[in-house]
């Protein structure tokens, strides 16, 4: 009696063992499976979420919009115009690496005998703000805006832009005018406002005003001479909101 109720007992402790293994295994995967479904349509909600914010950081060519501090910078590149504007403090100078550049440039100009030099530099937001007062009050709103930024909204204020020699459209055809159109981009400056694309940036085609980008965005924008703007490489706008 007592070596039945053992073997009993031994056949129910097996009997369980093999349930519980049986359970296990018929069990396991339908989990797995059902926890992979959820998983993976999380993993898609959280795609759908991550791609609706990305789409808002991005332009409309596809290039990452970022915002630090205040500034904007697409594909790691400072913007600034009507859209994009800088804080009113931003700024203390031209950046060492467009002095560096702009020396290279005047120093290979000089040997063929030219003579660019930087007639405007540098300006401050309130620098800006005289200047573009004094052209309002000259042409009035409208006209001023074809050509000049309002305050916060000038490239000057990056410290990565200045304007060559005579600051007018005479510079576009003399030789040191049409030595920079066709050179710049080798020491990494472009044409920022350039003819026929006025549309795109904003402004009048201005010959004499360069902007430091580096040298591998300067030669796309080059253009083999056919020089694109920066908004339309890009796929942004330059417009103000009011
Ligand atoms: N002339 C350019 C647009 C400026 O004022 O920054
Ligand atoms: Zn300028």
């Amino acid at each position: 009696m007592k070596s039945k109720v053992k073997l009993l007992i031994i056949i129910i402790i097996f009997l369980t063992i093999f349930v519980y293994i049986f359970v296990k295994h018929v069990e396991h995967p339908t989990n797995k499976k059902s926890v992979s479904k959820e998983t993976s349509s999380e993993q898609e909600k959280k795609k759908i979420l991550q791609s609706e914010t990305a789409s808002e950081n991005k332009t409309k060519k596809g290039f990452i919009i970022e915002q630090i501090n205040g500034v904007t910078y697409i594909d790691d590149t400072l913007i600034v115009n009507k859209t994009y504007s800088l804080p009113d403090t931003y700024g203390n100078g031209l950046e060492k690496e467009v002095l560096d550049a702009f020396d290279l440039m005047k120093t290979d100009a000089s040997a063929i005998g030219l003579n660019i030099y930087i007639a405007s530099s540098f300006r401050s937001y309130e620098q800006q703000v005289n200047l573009y007062n004094k052209y309002v009050l000259r042409d009035g709103k409208d006209a001023a805006d074809t050509y000049s930024a309002r305050p916060g909204y000038s490239e000057h204020q990056s410290g990565l832009s200045f304007d060559l020699n005579s600051i007018n459209s005479s510079f576009t055809n003399t030789a040191e005018g049409k030595w920079v159109n066709d050179n710049c981009y080798l020491y990494g400056f472009i044409i920022r406002f350039p003819e026929g694309k006025e549309n795109e940036t904003g402004y009048k085609y201005e010959s004499w005003h360069l902007r430091f980008v580096g040298k591998e965005l300067a030669k796309k924008l080059y253009n083999n001479g056919d020089w694109l703007s920066l908004e339309g490489y890009f796929g942004i706008d330059s417009k103000y909101q009011d």
